[in-house]
This record gives structure tokens, C-alpha cells and sequence, in this order.
């Protein structure tokens, strides 16, 4: 059993990640006897998990309920918010309940909101079952629904009282939800850190294989360089948005093949490696670590070549409507070198378009 400790300024709290702890859900968290919990999850998830982590907590002496919203991102939205608030209510929760978020990240978003608002906020556990929930989306208290007109555009940052990973539950996740995952993995090498790349150059079969080991070490470490980050800046004002490596480029993907198509860590991938070639035309990184990035992609079973037929102009309407775009300039997260990401302004949109083509089929 390994963990992580998230520093804020008002208070900390632990990542606890081990194999089959769902098992002793109870022992790793500050729930106690008495108290009323209300497990968010979906269907998919709820029949391998929901029955295990229920009776720990009855055994516990908790009063456990559950509600189950449908599977998907297009149900990340107020309809299931609503659902979680109308279960809340007819079980008589109160501002002493707890929830938990028992899924991958559409749960740990949507039941990660209903605790920041529900009686203005109540305490709230993540279980993430991802591998992309495990390493990114439970640490460091993003929440938020969908908009019929955009994503993510209704939310609130708020924090867990804890963060419990089981290694275990990745073993039904299907193959290609394990390599999205492994590519947010790939990220955190490249923006920060240079030997856990490293590390993943060497490890990155054990990974695809769920070696348990292996698994925990590359939670661990993931979860540690973004409580690192997010600890110097909660609310995304600086560093946090180096986290976003890749993003600009994989959100264009994303949106022109339909959502869902392709899964974000594959958008992602894709993402990564425009910015890293992008670097190299700046005259940042040298052609041999594009071609390091494009290999341990691959190696984890993602793409590393634009959806066929989506032309590099394509990515533009798009990525202009990024978040970071600021005073009609586009700004992306670069490499300075494998290990240091930094943001710049300066790409022109020939350059973009440059760094995309290297990456489109002909
Ligand atoms: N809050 C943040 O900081 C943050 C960061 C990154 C992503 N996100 C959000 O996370 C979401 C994506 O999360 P995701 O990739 O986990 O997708 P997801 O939650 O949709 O899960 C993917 C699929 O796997 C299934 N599943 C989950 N755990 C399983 C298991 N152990 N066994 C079998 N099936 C399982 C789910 O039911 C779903 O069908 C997006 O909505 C994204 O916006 C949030
Ligand atoms: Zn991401």
C-alpha cells in the first residue's frame, strides 16, 4: 500500500492506492459508525464493485445508500446531477452525509459537484476505477457537468476527504480505456519529470499487463507530481495549466470526430505529439525526443497519427476556442526539453499547422 498526501492551504488529505483495498474501504477512511453514506456510481461499475464496497461500510455500521446514474459522458450533466440530489433528499441526507464516487471520471466529476453543492456542500470520498480517474481526473477537486453548449461549463473546484485507489479494479476496464489512461500517464514524464519517463521507457509493458507493482509505483508517482502542482496553484491561475499538455490539439480531435469516438486519451497522444513537434520547430527539442514521445505511445497502445480524412486547418476553429487563448493569441504548452513544459504564445499558426502535418496521414 502506497500514499500520497495532497497539501492545501486549509487542510490535506491522503491518496491511499494499494491492491484490493476496496475490500477494506472502511480501514482507509475517516468513516465511522453511524454515519449516512451515499455511494454515486453507474451501472457498468456497480456490478464488479458496489456490492464489495457496500458491505464493508454496513460492517462498519454506516447507513449505506446508492444510486446509479447511466453510463457516459453525454450523461455527465444536470439530469443525473438531479438524480443524485432526489436520492439524497428521499433517503433524509443531511450536511452531515458523506458521498463517495465509485466509477471513473464522469462519476468522480458529476458526484464530485452534487457533494459541493447539495445543503452547500457536503464531505466527499473519490474511488476512482479508471486508470485516467486513478492518475488524474480524483486529484485535485475539479468537478463539473456538462452544457448542452460546452463542456465542463458548470462546476465548482472542491476537494476530496480522500482519494482511495484500488489496483484491482483495473482488471475489467476494457484494454483501450487502460491505454487513454496510460497516455495522461506518458504526460506527467513529459511535462515534469524526466525520470519517471524514463522509468516508463522501461516499465511501460508492465503497465499494459496491470503487473500490480509496477501499477502502484506509476499511481503513485502520478498522483504525486499533480498534488505537487496543485498544491502550488489550486485554481489553474499558473502551473496547473501545464497539466494540459497536448489538450489544445487533442480537444480539436475530440470535437471534430463527434465525442466519444476517439477516447481523450487518444486525442491526447495524438495532442502531445503535435506540441512536442511543435517544440522542435521552435527550436526547443530535438527530433530524437519526438521520435522517444511517438515510440512510448505506441508502445501503449495508442495512436500516434491524426484521425484519417481531418485536415491540420481543421484543428483551428477549435483550438481558438480554448480556454487559454488570451488577447487573441493562441497559447500552448510546449517542451523545453522531455521533462520541462512551459507555456508560450509564441507558435504562429503556420508553425501549428507545420507540427500537425508531420502527424497526418497521406
Ligand atoms: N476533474 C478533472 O480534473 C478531470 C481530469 C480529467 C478528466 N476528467 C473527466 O473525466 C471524464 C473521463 O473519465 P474516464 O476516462 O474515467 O471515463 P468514464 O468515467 O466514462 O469511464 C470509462 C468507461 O469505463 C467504465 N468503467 C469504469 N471503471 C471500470 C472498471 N473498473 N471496470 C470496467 N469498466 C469500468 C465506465 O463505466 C465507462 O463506460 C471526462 O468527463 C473528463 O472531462 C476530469
Ligand atoms: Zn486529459
Amino acid at each position: 500500500m502506497l500514499q500520497v498526501n495532497v497539501e492545501l492551504k486549509e487542510r490535506r488529505y491522503p491518496i491511499i492506492i494499494g491492491e484490493g483495498i476496496l475490500a477494506q474501504v472502511a480501514s482507509y477512511s475517516p468513516l465511522k459508525a453511524g454515519d449516512k453514506v451515499m455511494i454515486v456510481s453507474n451501472p457498468t461499475v456497480a456490478f464488479h464493485y458496489l456490492e464489495t464496497v457496500t458491505r464493508t461500510l454496513t460492517e462498519l455500521g454506516c447507513q449505506v445508500d446508492s444510486v446509479l446514474i447511466p453510463d457516459g459522458e453525454e450523461h455527465k450533466n444536470l439530469d443525473s446531477l438531479n438524480l443524485i440530489f432526489t436520492a439524497l433528499l428521499e433517503k433524509n441526507h443531511n450536511r452531515d452525509s458523506t458521498l463517495i464516487a465509485l466509477g471513473g471520471g464522469v462519476i468522480g466529476d458529476v458526484a464530485g459537484y452534487a457533494a459541493a453543492s447539495y445543503q452547500r456542500g457536503i464531505r466527499f470520498i473519490q474511488i476512482p476505477t479508471t486508470l485516467l480517474a486513478q492518475v488524474d481526473s480524483s486529484v485535485g477537486g475539479k468537478t463539473a457537468v456538462n452544457h448542452p453548449l460546452g463542456k465542463n461549463m458548470i462546476g465548482a473546484f472542491y476537494q476530496p476527504i480522500s482519494v482511495i485507489v484500488d489496483t484491482n479494479t483495473l482488471a475489467t476496464l476494457p484494454k483501450r480505456e487502460v491505454s487513454a489512461g496510460l497516455a495522461e500517464v506518458i504526460k506527467y514524464g513529459a511535462i515534469f519529470d524526466i525520470a519517471f519517463f524514463e522509468w516508463l521507457e522501461k516499465h511501460i509493458d508492465d503497465l499494459v499487463s496491470l503487473k500490480q507493482d509496477e501499477l502502484e509505483y506509476c499511481i503513485q508517482r502520478c498522483c504525486q507530481l499533480k498534488a505537487d502542482v496543485v498544491a502550488r496553484d489550486e485554481t489553474e491561475k499558473g502551473d496547473r495549466a501545464l497539466l494540459n499538455l497536448g489538450h489544445t490539439f487533442g480537444h480539436a480531435i475530440e470535437a471534430r470526430m463527434g465525442y466519444g469516438v476517439w477516447l481523450h486519451g487518444e486525442a491526447v497522444a495524438v495532442g502531445m505529439l503535435e506540441a512536442t513537434a511543435l517544440s522542435h520547430i521552435l527550436g526547443d527539442l530535438n527530433v530524437e525526443d519526438v521520435a522517444r514521445l511517438e515510440k512510448l505511445l505506441a508502445r501503449a497502445n495508442l495512436p500516434t497519427i491524426s484521425p484519417d480524412g481531418m485536415e491540420p486547418e481543421e484543428y483551428l476553429p477549435y483550438m481558438w476556442r480554448d480556454k487559454k487563448v488570451l488577447n487573441g493569441q493562441l497559447r500552448l504548452i510546449l517542451l523545453k526539453s522531455l521533462g520541462q513544459a512551459y507555456v508560450s504564445a509564441k507558435a504562429t499558426e503556420q508553425q501549428v499547422l507545420e507540427s500537425i502535418e508531420h502527424f497526418t496521414q497521406r
